[in-house]
């Protein structure tokens, strides 16, 4: 599935609209409690003329990790430096990273739970103590060197918390969670990028798009520019509730946001494995994706819509997605039942 556009992970043609990107704090519409946070946190540091805090954002991708990033360094007025935790391979290359760091500088560390060991232990007194400590020649000569670094932020993301490992946490003053946004949300957020544009719209063309767009930013300025197109292409230009359910079933998704990948998904697991319980490697391997794509694109809004629950012995359908799939319930889960319930009888 190469043209997913409902998938929350960036995709070629993201970021054609460079005016849409937010820039302040004071633009960012919802997400109240990590703009509250942020607010304090930023207007203590200013107030008292210290570096901020180090920050760890975390969430589902697409809700604005990179970009608060962007916007805290423009409100502290510093600068921004962007790494990602694959991208260092060698302690040798946070090093060069660190010491070419000004004071209040933001280190903006994407997907940090990705950083190897030998990384994160660089990471660890330089986070603490503002420091960088390595080992100058060899054998009984050798001797332990401390670099003092300016005070920095380091502004961790990552979409997954738990495979942080707990030292690198700890270093992070403050943490802060993305949740999805809701439906009013997502519908400032394309009124904001359909005002920008200059493409005419009606409330209920704009809500059209919103509810298909699985609380996701991301996916909501993508649904958008390709509504905007239909429209222009198809229809007079207006994105109405019309014109726009044309352009989102041509692309395939349906009333709730969901494309063709999320029904295989759900079919799979209703129809070849009787409801589940069933194993992630055996749902990837049964609609031949990745097993992380299925993780981390798949199935949060999955679980987010009631349709999919996570047990011990593997993922289970819900009731309520035979309803949307137009499957009865009864018929599929008596089938897979297993007949010595009823041996008695
Ligand atoms: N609150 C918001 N209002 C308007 N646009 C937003 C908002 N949050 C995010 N966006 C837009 O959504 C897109 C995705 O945001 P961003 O890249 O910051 O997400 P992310 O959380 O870093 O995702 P990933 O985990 O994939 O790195 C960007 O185009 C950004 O401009
Ligand atoms: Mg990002």
């Amino acid at each position: 599935m190469e043209d997913r556009a409902v998938t929350p992970q960036p995709q070629p043609g993201d970021n054609l609209d460079a005016a849409l990107r937010i820039k302040r704090l004071h633009e960012l519409y919802g997400q109240d409690t990590v703009r509250n946070n942020l607010e304090i946190l930023i207007e203590a540091a200013q107030h008292r003329g210290e570096s901020l805090d180090h920050i760890l954002l975390y969430g589902p991708p697409g809700l604005g990790k990179t970009t608060i990033a962007h916007i805290v360094a423009n409100e502290m007025e510093v600068n921004l430096k962007v790494t990602a935790g694959p991208a260092i391979e060698r302690a040798g290359d946070l090093a060069a990273i660190l010491t070419n760091l000004r004071k209040g500088d933001i280190l903006f560390i994407d997907e940090i739970h990705r950083l190897g060991r030998a990384v994160e232990e660089i990471l660890y007194p330089a986070m603490e103590d503002y420091a960088l400590d390595f080992i100058v020649g060899k054998g009984p000569s050798a001797r332990n060197i401390r670099l003092k670094l300016p005070r920095f932020t380091v502004v961790g993301a990552t979409t997954r918390l738990a495979l942080l490992t707990a030292p690198l946490r700890a270093r992070f003053g403050a943490v802060m969670r993305f949740d999805f946004y809701d439906l009013d949300a997502i519908e400032h957020i394309i009124r904001r990028a359909a005002g920008l544009t200059a493409v005419p719209y009606t409330p209920e063309g704009v809500s059209e798009i919103a509810k298909r767009a699985r609380g996701t930013p991301r996916v909501s300025l993508r649904l958008f520019r390709r509504v905007r197109d239909y429209a222009q292409v198809r229809a007079e230009g207006e994105i109405t509730a019309q014109v726009a359910r044309d352009a989102l079933q041509l692309l395939e998704i349906d009333a709730l946001g969901l494309d063709g990948l999320d029904r295989l998904v759900l079919q799979s697991i209703i129809l070849k494995f009787g409801g589940g319980p069933v194993g992630l490697e055996t749902i990837a391997a049964s609609v031949s994706e990745e097993s992380d794509t299925i993780m981390d694109v798949v199935e949060p809004y999955l679980l987010q819509l009631g349709f999919l629950e996570r047990t011990p012995r593997g993922r289970v359908a819900t009731p309520r997605a035979y309803e949307h799939l137009n499957i009865p319930y009864e018929t599929v889960a008596i089938k897979s039942d297993q007949p010595t319930l009823f041996d008695e009888t």
